[in-house]
């Protein structure tokens, strides 16, 4: 694979790089303080300071490879053009694909000019890995730099197919990922304590199998909870769970014993919050039981919000873990997870003050990498 980092300046001035980004923030997050958001601008920055044109590409929501109509308009890029001009301090040239003389008018624009795609999934190419479709998008440039890790565990145009027709390299943002969840994996130091919430189990049920025998405690909170809670027999009320996922939960609390550390690796909440009868968060007992985990471990890695965040007092649980990360100074720290990052939304700059916490820009890519799977888009650049 070829980083962008490694080219030198003189092979980027006057060329037009194709810069696939992911503008998918999460509803409810402001699209500026989105770290996916800020990691697009770092790299168009980098390539413009190179003297390089950039044409921006990303995907946003799923539009169902419609054509943009009153239902789905929302969904449109049109209003990053705005956003972006206030990080670039430089005007974005809003285009779609089917623009007459598109080409020509990149190719006779000045030096460090910024082009931003319309949706590609308003296009039925782009899903569908349709290699035409990649080539209308690759003519446009000279080379192209993939630096949507959050979006490389998907097979489209934009990830895969384009890498057939233009050199193609990784971005800054994927080569940062790929460096952190490595080590994390491979070269992390003990204890490692997983730390798991968010609604189903069944999309973490990769990176528990992958990670059962390296890390030393899984903690278990948010509705993924209830599953273990149920397979010991437990009431859950009306809480959510995933009728067959108890089955897998079940193997694990058993897989635990028979270890016969002498150590529980899933510790579960032993007190809740309550409503409607459903659980929504953990209690304050559970929280302390999950701080001092916390404060022991050499390497922690959490993805998934811990209680239902979005209603402020059900969000004490994912506070708790967030405060006692933060006075875990010694530990490498990764936190992933588009749900994850806005709950902590309000840590932001004490998050970002801190060297040894590193923010994924990965949802379900994140959790696909540290299951061990080949993602499509960082394949293809191989
Ligand atoms: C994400 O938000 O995780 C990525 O952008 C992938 O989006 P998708 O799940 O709609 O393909």
């Amino acid at each position: 694979m070829k980083f962008l980092n490694s080219l030198k300046s003189k092979n980027l001035s006057d060329k037009t790089c194709i810069l696939r980004v992911d503008f998918n923030v999460e509803e409810g997050e402001l699209i500026e303080k989105s770290p996916r958001f800020i990691s697009a601008v770092n790299t168009i920055k980098f390539l413009n300071n190179r003297g390089t044109k950039v044409v921006v590409l990303s995907h946003r929501g799923r539009p169902n490879n419609q054509q943009p109509t009153t239902n789905n308009r929302q969904l449109s890029l049109r209003p990053f053009i705005h956003i972006l001009y206030k990080h670039l301090k430089k005007p974005v040239y809003f285009t779609d694909l089917d623009e007459k003389n598109l080409r020509e008018k990149i190719k006779n624009s000045k030096p460090e000019s910024i082009f931003l795609l319309e949706n590609l999934r308003f296009y039925p190419g782009e899903d569908k890995n349709d290699k035409n479709f990649a080539k209308k998008i690759a003519r446009l440039g000279d080379f192209y730099v993939n630096d949507a890790f959050a979006f490389s565990h998907r097979k489209t145009a934009s990830m895969a197919a384009i890498t057939n027709f233009l050199p193609s390299y990784a971005g800054p943002t994927l080569e940062k990922e790929i460096k952190h969840l490595n080590a994390a994996f491979k070269q992390h130091k003990k204890p490692l304590v997983l730390v798991l919430g968010g609604v189903k189990i069944s999309t973490k049920m990769g990176l528990i199998k992958n990670f059962w025998n390296r890390a030393d405690y899984f903690l278990i909170g948010s509705a993924m909870a209830d599953n273990f809670l149920l397979a010991q027999g437990l009431p859950i009320g009306d809480s959510v769970y995933e009728k067959e996922m108890v089955p897998f939960a079940k193997k694990l609390l058993n897989s635990t014993h028979s270890t016969g550390s002498g150590r529980v690796k899933i510790i579960l909440p032993i007190d809740f919050a309550i409503q409607n009868k459903k659980i929504l968060d953990i209690g304050e007992k559970t929280e302390k039981q999950f701080s001092e985990i916390i404060k022991k471990a050499k390497t922690i890695i959490w993805n998934g919000p811990i209680g239902q965040y979005e209603i402020p007092k059900f969000a004490k649980g994912t506070y708790a873990v967030m405060e006692a990360i933060l006075k875990n100074k010694n530990a490498k720290i990764i936190i992933g997870g588009g749900e994850t990052t806005a709950a902590i939304s309000k840590y932001r700059s004490a998050v970002s003050k801190r060297k040894n916490v590193f923010v994924s820009t990965g949802g379900g890519a994140m959790l696909e990498y540290l299951s061990g799977k080949k993602l499509p888009g960082i394949e293809a650049l191989k």
